[in-house]
């Protein structure tokens, strides 16, 4: 018997219900729009119509992975990070609204130059802020995305093939912090952010966090502050004079941060909060 999209959608919202999540009727919404390629008043529209066993199958399927805990980006397979719709799924972090902050930050900071910039996005992951920044100030930047992990780069790689003609400014490259690039760059580049892994060992993480991100793209160490003191204490050497460190930071880090980076040598170190207002970047001024 066919079914209508008003019985899958009941059934597909019960199922989550039942599992917990906190706001089934909205993820189903973001479900079938996946599914069926219909818009939410598109979907209240065809309520009434019949559903095709494609379709069906496609919605059972991400349901039941929902339903066991995983976010709903990686079953979706696709989020929105500022004016991008990236791919995203287990191999690099979910890009937060907190990010597209700092990748701000990182585009008002080249938007102010008075000649093409250089940039570089250290841990790119999905390539999140690399691409945006690519997206936003094309054609007068050349922007570098590295990573220390393969997987993440196979993915940034994947969302940069969708940037269509703007991919020529963007280059990948693989490796440890500023060791992935190439050493011509030195002294050169007049923005560098990232958003490395902050989190402490000890810190507890939601379960949806903790059993499905990477945990390399999370946690570097004890303290959570060891990969923000290797990227500042490296940055000087690698901007040019006047270039701009942008790094993404835990709410509670901004002290230390910023305490890193005079000890560092930069000129300036402010920290910005993100939306909600709490401490969350890094901006330092070499
Ligand atoms: C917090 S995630 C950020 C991903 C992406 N930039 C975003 O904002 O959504 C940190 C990224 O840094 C990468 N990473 C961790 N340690 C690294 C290292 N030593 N060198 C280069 N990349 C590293 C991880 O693989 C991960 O992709």
């Amino acid at each position: 018997m066919t079914l209508r999209w008003r019985d899958l959608r009941q059934q597909s919202v019960e199922r989550l219900r039942a599992a917990d999540i906190e706001d089934p009727d909205r993820e189903v919404r973001w479900i079938i729009e996946r599914a069926s390629g219909r818009s939410p008043s598109e979907q209240a529209a065809a309520l009434g119509d019949d559903t095709t066993e494609r379709e069906v199958r496609f919605v059972d399927q991400m349901v039941a992975r929902r339903a066991a805990g995983e976010p709903l980006q990686y079953v979706l397979g696709r989020w929105g990070f500022r004016t991008l719709d990236l791919f995203v799924d287990g191999r690099v972090l979910i890009p937060r609204p907190e990010t597209e902050v700092v990748a701000g930050l990182a585009i008002d900071a080249l938007a102010a130059l008075d000649h093409p910039g250089l940039a570089v996005d250290l841990g790119t992951g999905s390539g999140a802020i690399a691409l945006a920044i690519a997206a936003e100030r094309w054609p007068h930047v050349e922007v570098w995305a590295t990573d220390r992990s393969q997987d993440a780069l196979a993915v940034a790689g994947a969302n940069l093939a969708g940037l269509g003609r703007r991919a020529a400014v963007v280059r990948l490259a693989e490796g440890d912090w500023f060791e992935a690039l190439p050493a011509d760059l030195r002294g050169r580049i007049d923005v560098v952010v990232s958003n490395p892994p902050y989190v402490a060992t000890d810190d507890p993480l939601p379960p949806e966090v903790a059993d499905w991100e990477p945990r390399e793209a999370l946690v570097p160490g004890t303290t959570g502050l060891e990969a923000i003191e290797q990227i500042v204490r490296a940055a000087p050497r690698w901007l040019r004079p006047d270039g701009v460190l942008v790094v993404e930071i835990g709410e509670t880090q901004g002290e230390a941060t910023a305490a890193l980076a005079r000890d560092a040598g930069f000129a300036t170190a402010d920290i910005h909060p993100d939306l909600a207002g709490r401490d969350r970047a890094l901006v330092a001024r070499r």
